[in-house]
């Protein structure tokens, strides 16, 4: 360390990678994680918490740990699919990252965003930086109608109902404090994809700052996703819970 300014710790960043059927993505993700995180020269892990999926991404992980090294990739599967806001709890449990980036596996969330969630976390020490598609240059590519409209739809009526303090509620590209990760858990009563809006809502209850980043979303290319009429529907439920509660 140059000059004084001692530095005693050194952040590290546990990015957490849920998959379900991802085989076909998960080489190029990694690839790109290794590329991005390195050449800014962060220290990090990557944990990849697969649910039992059938299409072989557990053993695709498996190569990919072979390659980089148990350093790096750490594999903390699980039997079967339990969802993704418990995947996102048994990943936490595994960091041992003083930061934890959450993001998907799909490519839909880009790793370049990584460095800028970084530094826009190190501007004024925000306990929470959120990738957002609703500020700036953010936005999303390749989705239909349909799905932009429930993500614009549930994004207004959360807005809103509960005014939040964040314009992207349903995104799920962050970089939390470990610290301040665990709590917002330990305070969500919603599981699945509801969990996303109610980590931010929870965030502004509890008062902790949050960095916001413009991010583009480009639509899956390989694969489906896993978002259905009844994950709409637990957002709904999940919605009008927190606004008779909060
Ligand atoms: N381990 C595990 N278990 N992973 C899962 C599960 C599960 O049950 N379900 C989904 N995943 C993984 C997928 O493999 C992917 O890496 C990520 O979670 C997101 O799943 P997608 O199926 O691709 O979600 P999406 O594209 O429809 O939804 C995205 O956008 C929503 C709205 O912005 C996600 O980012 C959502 O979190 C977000 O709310
Ligand atoms: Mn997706």
């Amino acid at each position: 360390m140059a000059g004084g300014d001692a530095q005693v710790t050194e952040n590290k960043y546990s990015i957490l990678l849920p998959t379900y059927n991802e085989r076909e993505n998960l080489p190029i993700i990694i690839w790109l994680l290794i590329t991005y995180m390195d050449n800014s020269g962060y220290n990090f892990e990557i944990i990849i918490i697969d649910d039992g999926s059938p299409d072989g991404t557990l053993e695709a992980a498996r190569q990919l740990q072979d390659i980089y090294g148990e350093e790096k990739i750490v594999l903390r599967p699980r039997e079967k699919k339990l969802g993704l806001g418990t995947a996102y709890i048994h990943g936490m449990k595994h960091a041992t990252g003083n930061f934890i980036v959450i993001m998907d596996a799909d490519l839909s969330h880009h790793p370049k965003f990584i460095p800028e969630f970084i530094k826009k976390q190190e501007e004024c020490n925000y306990d929470v930086v959120s990738g957002s598609r609703y500020v700036g240059s953010g936005g999303v590519y390749g989705w239909d109608f349909k799905r932009k409209l429930v993500s614009r739809g549930a994004n207004f009526l959360t807005q809103l109902l509960l005014r939040p303090g964040a314009s992207d509620l349903t995104g799920s590209f962050r970089l939390y404090k470990k610290s301040v990760l665990e709590k917002l858990v330990e305070s969500c009563v919603s599981k699945g994809y509801v969990f996303q809006m109610e980590m931010i809502i929870r965030a502004r209850q509890f008062d902790f700052t949050i960095g916001e980043v413009p991010i583009t979303f480009v639509d899956r290319v390989y694969g489906e996703s896993k978002l259905g009429g009844s994950e709409i529907f637990q957002f709904a439920k999940a919605l009008l819970y927190l606004f008779a509660t909060t």
